[in-house]
């Protein structure tokens, strides 16, 4: 294989910056000219794709966010979108694409590797919500930010005895929120994977304040049926304490990507250069157990990723 492709997609993560540089550099080192293609798959129908070189991706390494961009599109989503994404590949002559996105990025990788392309699909996202993989390029970084709004946050609210809410990021996957939870020492967390019973939560919040706990942390995952506003309002009605509302947001997406992110989006983007070197078929590179794992992509995007219910477990008792 001569040519690839590699391009980022959905919600940027940081480490993103990280694989493209691998994936450009290794890629360059094995004899292959490696093509950017610029946001996400909306610009690769409309053909922004440009010949990268080692300098394109000199400096980036500890940056977050994405120097390809990144976007959503609907147009790819139709079988129009994904024809004229093929011919658009296949005018550049570039047979294989390295896509480092989420759960929707790689489905659409599934699309492509249905239509003839070979697909090396990484997990980009700090959600950590693909279950073919322990763990997502971004989401350590993501919980290092709210670990450190999580400490701040705890000495104003205890200042002041309050309650403090924070909302994270995860529309459907509670991991966020549950290792910040964990890391954090917060009172409670809300995930979208576990029903909450906000009575008990309350009752758990008075009995702390009795017994001399000066201010209690709750984190709440965005995709949780109640709204961050109407908790906090709840918590401070039937507790009787007052309650502060935080939503971290954007935040947790930007940032120079930690360690484990630029290991993680260095290791799999070197796999993924190997791989289309080999002429393997399409599959879906992560982490399992520390070692770089490589699946079949369809099978892959289709494990379903399970809370770890222990993790739950213990952030109650540690925080009674
Ligand atoms: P993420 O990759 O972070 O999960 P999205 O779910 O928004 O982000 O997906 C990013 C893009 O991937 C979408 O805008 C769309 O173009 C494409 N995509 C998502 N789901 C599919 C699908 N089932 N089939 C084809 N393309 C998809
Ligand atoms: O998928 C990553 C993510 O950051 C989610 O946690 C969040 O719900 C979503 O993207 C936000 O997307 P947008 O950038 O479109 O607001």
């Amino acid at each position: 294989m001569k040519k690839i492709g590699v391009l980022t997609s959905g919600g940027d993560s940081p480490g993103m910056n990280a694989a493209i540089r691998a994936v450009v550099r290794c890629g360059i080192e094995t004899g292959m000219e490696v093509y950017g293609i610029y946001r996400g798959y909306e610009g690769l129908l409309d053909g922004e794709i440009r010949l990268l070189d080692r300098n394109s991706v000199g400096d980036i390494l500890h940056r977050g966010g994405t120097i390809l961009k990144t976007a959503r599109s609907e147009r790819f989503k139709t079988e129009e979108g994904q024809q004229h994404a093929v011919s658009m590949l296949e005018t550049f002559g570039i047979e294989g694409l390295v896509i480092i996105g989420g759960d929707g990025s790689l489905r659409g990788g599934c699309e492509l590797d249905r239509r003839g392309i070979r697909v090396m699909g990484l997990p980009g996202t700090i959600d950590n919500d693909l279950g073919y993989t322990d763990f997502t390029i971004g989401f350590d970084t993501a919980v290092s930010t709210v670990l450190d709004a999580v400490t701040k946050i705890r000495d104003t609210s205890s200042s002041h005895e309050r309650t403090t809410v924070i909302e994270v990021m995860g529309r459907h996957c509670g991991d966020i929120a549950l290792y910040a939870g964990l890391a954090g020492g917060a009172e409670g967390i809300l995930i979208p994977e576990i029903d909450t019973d906000i009575n008990e939560l309350c009752k758990k919040i008075v009995i702390g304040a009795n017994r001399g706990k000066q201010h209690s942390i709750i984190i709440k995952a965005e995709g949780v049926g109640i709204s961050s506003q109407e908790l906090a309002e709840t918590i401070q009605y039937r507790t009787g304490r007052e309650t502060r509302l935080v939503v971290l947001s954007y935040l947790q997406r930007g940032g120079s990507p930690t360690l484990g992110d630029r290991m993680l989006a260095t290791l799999t983007g070197a796999k993924a250069v190997e791989l289309l070197q080999e002429d393997s078929r399409s599959k879906a590179i992560g982490i399992s157990c520390g070692e770089i794992v490589a699946y079949d992509l369809a099978e892959a995007v289709e494990q379903k990723r399970e809370i770890d219910t222990d993790m739950y477990r213990l952030i109650g008792i540690l925080s009674k």
